[in-house]
């Protein structure tokens, strides 16, 4: 077991951080102690916190941005729409805060009223994933911290720097460190974290491995509140498109926008045999003049690397294999050095493939499935035990309408991509995706539970029915009777 993490950038091979592995039973007790107090500040308190750290993080938007970048090896200008999502965040859930979980009275019929109020739920865990190192987990914090709960969040292993300097800002916005702690660590301190008893739940978003390990885990415990947010296999049909650049534009956004590293990114491309050869031609193009490179190349490059070597091996092992069963390749995904994780964006053919399988390949890498109507299209697109997010391109509203009833995902766009999902909308997937318990808009939900209350001024009841009637009233001096004898 290592007991130190090292980050280094992905691109040099550059240390650029270094930490012993924290110790989750201290940062719960420490949360433990921070929370009671946060809880009980007024809403404007808390927010006010917030939007002083919604200041500060825009403040640092180049030093930040820099730091996502050298972590995880994405574009500059890429890391800097991470770095504004962080920011936006704060008024987005505050809006959700009070529209998601309000606090309302209703008079009733005598002189009570019926409260609703929200509480939270005490210490949360958070454990974020690589590739929206600070937007993601981000999006599970700042719900938390307004609802009223402490948070112990554990980055990813693979990007601790970024997870040391977004909890850096909430403590300089004056939340207490006590209220927000970081844990230093891998998967075996998220199953620490998982395990304790003094956290009231986890919010994680990362891989369906992980995801299924914690739903295993926390099924005996309908104590705790679990929110996953996990990865997709998601379908892309374009059906009778009359735009094809457009298209195949919103094609190469959709799967290979961020080296693949999407959970929302499209994996399959649903196309119609006979007519997909001019999209498919449109879509290469494009590849080919796709600019892969390090994070501050100049001009900018519209991808950077995998996340690291293993990534980048398990990425290529993946279109290999689907080669050696009989895809068809139409731009090869290769290593663009052998000792760095570029990679380039592949595009293959798998229609003949008989025993595909449904995983995420977490990377630049588009599976084509050609099939002869449109009925066999959303039955390929719901072909998958995930369902995150799904797209169709397409210049008819009467096939948009058939494919938003019948698609199996969270996420159901038309004429856009299957990516970039919006802060202002619930963000989360059916199936294998989650567990129904979105995020995003939504995430304010799994952060407070709701406590209703009948309320009256004064105590008045009475019993109507059921009771005997009272006993007679006595006419005789009881106290005759028990007369002590001397
Ligand atoms: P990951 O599952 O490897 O790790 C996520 C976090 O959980 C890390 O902090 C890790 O240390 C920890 N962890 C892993 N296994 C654990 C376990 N068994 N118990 C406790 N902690 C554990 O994910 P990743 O590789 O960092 O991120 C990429 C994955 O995240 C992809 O599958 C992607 O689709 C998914 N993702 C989902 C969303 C979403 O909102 N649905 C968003 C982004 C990424
Ligand atoms: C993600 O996919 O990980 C982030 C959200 C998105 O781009 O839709």
């Amino acid at each position: 077991m290592t007991d130190t993490i090292i980050s280094a950038n992905p691109v040099t091979g550059e240390k650029i951080w270094e930490a012993p592995v924290g110790d989750a039973d201290a940062e719960v007790r420490a949360a433990r102690g921070g929370w009671a107090k946060w809880a009980a500040q007024s809403h404007s308190f808390r927010i006010e916190a917030l939007r002083r750290f919604s200041n500060i993080v825009r403040g640092k938007i180049d030093e930040f941005a820099d730091l996502i970048s050298r972590e995880t090896g994405k574009p500059l200008w890429e890391a800097r729409t991470e770095v504004e999502a962080v920011v936006n965040k704060v008024d987005i859930s505050v809006e959700a805060y009070f529209e998601r979980t309000p606090s309302r009275k209703k008079q009733g019929a005598l002189s009570e009223q019926n409260a609703l109020r929200h509480k939270p739920h005490g210490v949360l865990a958070v454990l974020g994933p690589f590739n929206f190192p600070a937007h993601l987990p981000n999006g599970h914090i700042v719900p938390a911290l307004i609802a009223g709960n402490a948070v112990v969040f554990k980055p990813s292993e693979k990007t601790p720097a970024v997870g040391e300097f977004l909890v850096g800002c909430y403590h300089e916005a004056g939340v207490p460190e006590d209220v927000v702690r970081l844990l230093v660590g891998g998967p075996e301190q998220g199953k620490e974290l998982a395990a304790h008893e003094g956290i009231d739940g986890l919010l994680f978003t990362g891989s369906v491995r992980g995801g299924l390990a914690l739903h295993q885990q926390f099924g005996p415990r309908p104590d705790k509140i679990l929110a996953l947010e996990l990865g997709g296999n998601n379908p892309l049909i374009v059906w009778d498109a009359p735009d094809i650049d457009a298209a195949a534009a919103l094609v190469v956004q959709s799967a290979y926008m961020t080296a693949g590293q999407r959970c929302t990114a499209a994996r399959r491309l649903i196309v119609e045999e006979g007519k997909h050869e001019p999209l498919i031609e449109a879509v290469r193009k494009i590849i080919d003049r796709i600019i892969i490179g390090p994070p501050d190349a100049d001009p900018q490059p519209f991808i950077g690397c995998v996340i690291d070597n293993a990534s980048a091996e398990t990425v290529t092992d993946g279109f290999l294999d689907l080669m050696m069963k009989g895809g068809n390749p139409i731009a090869h995904l290769r290593r663009v050095e052998d000792d760095k994780p570029f990679l380039t964006p592949g595009l293959i053919d798998v229609t003949s493939v008989s025993d595909r399988v449904d995983e995420e390949i977490f990377g630049p890498l588009l599976q084509v499935i050609r099939v002869p109507d449109f009925a066999s299209a959303l039955a390929e697109a719901n072909n998958t035990r995930f369902g995150l997010s799904a797209s169709l391109v397409s210049g008819s509203p009467d096939l948009y309408n058939r494919f938003w009833a019948n698609s199996r995902a969270g996420i159901v766009n038309w004429n856009k991509p299957t990516n970039g999902a919006s802060s202002a909308a619930p963000f989360g997937g059916i199936g294998f995706s989650g567990n129904h318990r979105p995020s995003a808009y939504y995430a304010a939900d799994y952060c407070a539970y709701p406590v209703a209350s009948a309320e009256a001024p004064a105590a008045r009841a009475a019993i109507a029915i059921g009771l005997k009637d009272p006993p007679a009233e006595k006419t005789y001096d009881e106290s005759k009777l028990s007369e002590p004898k001397s």
